[in-house]
């Protein structure tokens, strides 16, 4: 198959972890026998730099041409809130232009690693959920304000926006165990009544093979750590999202083995680990490829329809990680941690 992929490295870690993920592509590529294109183009802090502006328009016309995206990290010091032009606003950008409406964030306990988190072992069985992140609108979105000594920052939601998420978390439920659990803040908020309502009715009418149950964010911050393994489909707003996904990946062991999808209506999709930008240990051979690696697997899945090869990338990473491969910041004490680029290695050597 031949498909044209933009790689986004950014900042901080993200140069380090895409180039081991390029490492795992490309032996897939050989493999298989596919021809992937592979263009890097400047984005976040390191287009700031370079052209002043975080999504320059080659990066945004060379994302929009291609099949995937493929994406590190952004962000650091050097642009922090106080900064004239932040990278933020070119990844809330990016999503908005590519359509990617909808963030899978799948977590799940790799056997390696049920000890590296800090709950007990015996809560981390049957982890298995995969959160449906909207990713395009509310409150990320909303006007934003500055006037005098008040700040404002609106959430919006339309049933339409509404009703497209619920979509592709019932479909995606229909491939698990077809229970949905839509979290929001509906005893205080009026978009989360819209949204509770709408997902509900959508479920209902169009999926009546799944069930929906509806959670308030506060108490779903709190199952999320009590009973994980109770969780199969999460669907939730942008904000909610983002720190729910948080917290969910402490359940993984680490930030550094996630990966996630946001994907749209066509195959395009935007990969990217769900970590960030790590500032404190870039270029240090310090970060952890896994996320990225395994988000080159949900591109292929997703974007190029190629099962084969994601569930073979998973496979090796499952396989490293159980030969006792790790990184630093899931090293046991006493082990001596791998590199990045050795860790890179450790899922190579499992792939062959
Ligand atoms: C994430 C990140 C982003 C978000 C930031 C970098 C804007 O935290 O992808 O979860 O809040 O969406
Ligand atoms: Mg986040």
């Amino acid at each position: 198959m031949k498909a044209n992929i933009a790689v986004l490295p950014g900042d901080g870690i993200g140069p380090e972890v895409v180039a081991e993920a390029l490492r795992v592509l490309h032996a897939i590529e050989r493999r298989h026998g596919h021809a992937f294109t592979l263009t890097s183009f400047d984005f976040g802090g390191a287009a700031i730099d370079a052209h002043g502006d975080g999504l320059p328009a080659a990066t945004l016309a060379g994302c929009l041409a291609a099949d995937a995206v493929l994406l590190g990290a952004i962000g650091g010091p050097k642009w922090g809130p106080t900064a004239k032009v932040r990278p933020e606003p070119a990844l809330l950008r990016l999503r908005a232009e590519l359509g990617v409406y909808a963030n899978l964030r799948p977590i799940t306990v790799l056997p390696a690693l049920r000890d590296a988190s800090t709950l007990k072992p015996e809560v981390l069985d049957g982890v298995d959920m995969l959160f449906v992140r909207e990713l395009t609108g509310g409150i990320y979105f909303g006007r934003k304000a500055r006037d005098g000594d008040r700040a404002t920052d609106e959430c919006a939601y339309t049933v339409g926006e509404v009703e497209r998420v619920t979509r592709v978390a019932g479909r995606l439920a229909r491939t698990r165990r077809r229970k949905i659990t839509q979290v929001d803040k509906s005893n205080v908020l009026e978009t989360s009544r819209l949204w509770r309502a709408v997902s509900e009715r959508v479920i209902r009418e169009e999926f009546p093979d799944c069930s929906i149950e509806h959670m308030l964010v506060d108490s779903a911050a709190m199952h999320l750590i009590r009973r994980p393994a109770d969780f199969d489909v999460v669907l939730t707003e942008n904000l909610f999202g983002d720190i729910l996904t948080d917290e969910a990946s402490m359940l993984a062991g680490s930030l550094g083995v996630l990966p996630s999808a946001a994907l749209g209506d066509g195959r395009r999709g935007l990969y990217e680990p769900i970590h960030g930008s790590a500032p404190d240990i870039a270029g240090r051979g310090l970060a952890n490829p896994c996320g990225t690696i395994l988000s080159t697997a949900l591109l292929l899945r997703h974007s190029l329809g190629l099962e084969t090869e994601a569930r073979e990338i998973e496979t090796a990473v499952a396989a490293a990680l159980g030969a006792g491969a790790r990184t630093a910041e899931i090293a046991a004490t006493g082990h001596a941690p791998l590199s990045t680029s050795k860790m890179g290695d450790a899922i190579l050597d499992a792939l062959a």
